[in-house]
């Protein structure tokens, strides 16, 4: 088989989606349009992938400066045939090329494959019959044999009513793509260089088109509006789901599961409703995820129960520990196994050694936890003066009482017990209890509650 070169269109201007930003890099699954055509293009393993862009300029390939791609301006979009124009010094003489589109995101590597493996010395179109044809570029058969495709604009009344369109998706050898750009004219209804005219060319030339029905709607359908983006990510979730399940993962619900970046699950996984996924999460197995939790960059190891309303943000969790309802773990968090970390604890670059547990209304931040530590309800780690952040040290086995100051920095001994209620400044010795509070509890007998003022009329 001749080598392949790959063309992805991208230099239009996305006006439907009325935003600042290029249409090619609004996201899907929390990544960019265009990355989700890079990786398909990828996935073919081409010689080269060629993308051609304009509109947005340079913002669209700074999103992509780790990819390896050959960037060409089309600096005014006069067609799509003067899009692929800009990209002919760059294809090899004798391989052929595949043109996707970059709006285009879940295009599918099987379906280009098919169209590949048609290339070789024709032209090869992927088609879909679309129930209301309107707008895109018509194929016109003559005894099933395809003459041309005509754009809607330049459509007769009868033309109008066929519903076998074009996707934009095609291949050919570059050999023959090269002659034909070099024919192109912009004589038509849109003043613009057509691609598809080179179907009607081929047919000139007695040289075979072929075009593939797909049947997959979602994978050929092209990104103009902010009402296209929300389907697309919906399609783009719910296929997402669907390999989850397929690979074992329980979901309570596959419609209500965002994933914006890759997750990975372990055996007997189970995901409950409305969680979002960010970055990149792993979870062992055995993982339980509750309701409404929203999970970036992580690694949770097998057994972990995560409850629900939990954040959890650049973090590390060992097996067998649980997790919430209504816990925050922020960056640098890494918590080894069979930890417990409850309800409205905030955790900030803290480590926590196996068996601990900070169960109640806590902030733990900048700290060091030993071993079977104890951190009772309300505790607070002070580790910022205003100015610099200072760190808390807590050996293992320590118990701290519960409405606790640990004012860093500041070393909490093996086994010590620190009073509840206590302000700590300076270190608690191992082995001892340490406490500090006012000296005298006090009661006035007789108090009266203050009564509410009357107000004059
Ligand atoms: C095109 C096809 C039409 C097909 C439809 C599928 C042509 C002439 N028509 O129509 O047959 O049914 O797609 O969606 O090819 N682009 C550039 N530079 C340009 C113009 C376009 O890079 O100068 C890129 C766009 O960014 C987009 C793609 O090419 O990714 C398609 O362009 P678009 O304007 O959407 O073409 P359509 O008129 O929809
Ligand atoms: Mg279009």
């Amino acid at each position: 088989m001749s080598n392949l070169n790959i063309v992805i269109l991208a230099a239009g201007k996305g006006t439907r989606m009325h935003s600042n930003q290029p249409k090619v890099l609004h996201k899907i699954g929390g990544k960019p349009i265009l990355g989700h055509v890079i990786a398909c293009a990828k996935a073919l393993n081409p010689e080269k992938i060629i993308v051609v862009y304009g509109f947005g300029g340079e913002i669209v390939r700074e999103a992509f400066l780790h990819e390896n791609i050959i960037w060409v301006n089309q600096a005014e979009q006069l067609g799509t045939g003067h899009a692929v124009q800009q990209a002919l010094p760059h294809l090899d003489v004798d391989a052929n090329t595949l043109i996707l589109l970059g709006d285009v995101p879940l295009v599918d590597v099987e379906a280009c494959k098919g169209l590949i493996a048609q290339a070789n010395n024709q032209l090869a179109i992927l088609s879909f019959i679309k129930a209301d044809p309107t707008g895109y570029g018509r194929i016109v058969r003559n005894n099933q044999l395809v003459t041309a495709i005509v754009e809607h604009k330049d459509a007769t009344e009868a033309q109008r009513k066929i519903q076998e369109v074009n996707t934009g998706i095609m291949a050919m050898p570059n050999q023959y793509l090269t002659s034909w750009l070099s024919e192109l004219t912009n004589n038509n209804a849109q003043g613009e260089y057509y691609l598809t005219d080179i179907v009607a060319l081929a047919v000139r030339q007695n040289i075979a088109v072929v075009a593939e029905m797909t049947e997959d709607e979602f994978s050929v359908t092209g990104i103009n509006s902010k009402g296209d983006l929300a389907q697309i990510e919906r399609e783009h979730q719910i296929r997402t789901a669907n390999k989850l399940m397929q690979q074992g993962v329980t979901l309570k619900d596959p419609a209500r599961l965002d994933v914006r970046g890759n997750l990975s699950c372990g055996r007997d996984s189970e995901i409950d409703v409305n969680c979002v996924f960010e970055g990149n999460v792993t979870l062992g197995d055995n993982v339980k995820i509750g309701a409404n939790c929203v999970i970036k960059n992580a690694t949770i190891k097998a057994n972990v129960q995560i409850l629900a309303f939990t954040h959890i943000d650049d973090a590390e969790i060992g097996e067998n520990s649980r997790i919430g309802p209504y816990a925050r773990l922020r960056p640098g968090t890494i918590l080894q196994n069979d930890t417990h970390v409850g309800n409205f604890v905030e955790l900030k670059n803290a480590q926590v050694d196996v068996g601990s547990k900070i169960n109640h209304l806590s902030y733990v931040g900048d700290a060091t936890i030993g071993k079977n530590v104890n951190i009772g309800a309300g505790t607070i780690t002070c580790n910022y003066d205003g100015a610099n952040k200072f760190k808390t040290v807590i050996e293992d086995e320590a118990f701290i009482g519960s409405d606790t100051q640990l004012i860093a920095p500041v070393t909490i001994g093996k086994r010590a017990t620190i009073a509840a209620g206590s302000t700590i400044t300076k270190d608690a010795p191992a082995d001892a209890l340490t406490f500090c509070r006012t000296k005298d509890q006090k009661s006035i007998m007789g108090w009266k509650r203050p009564q509410k003022l009357k107000r004059p009329d």
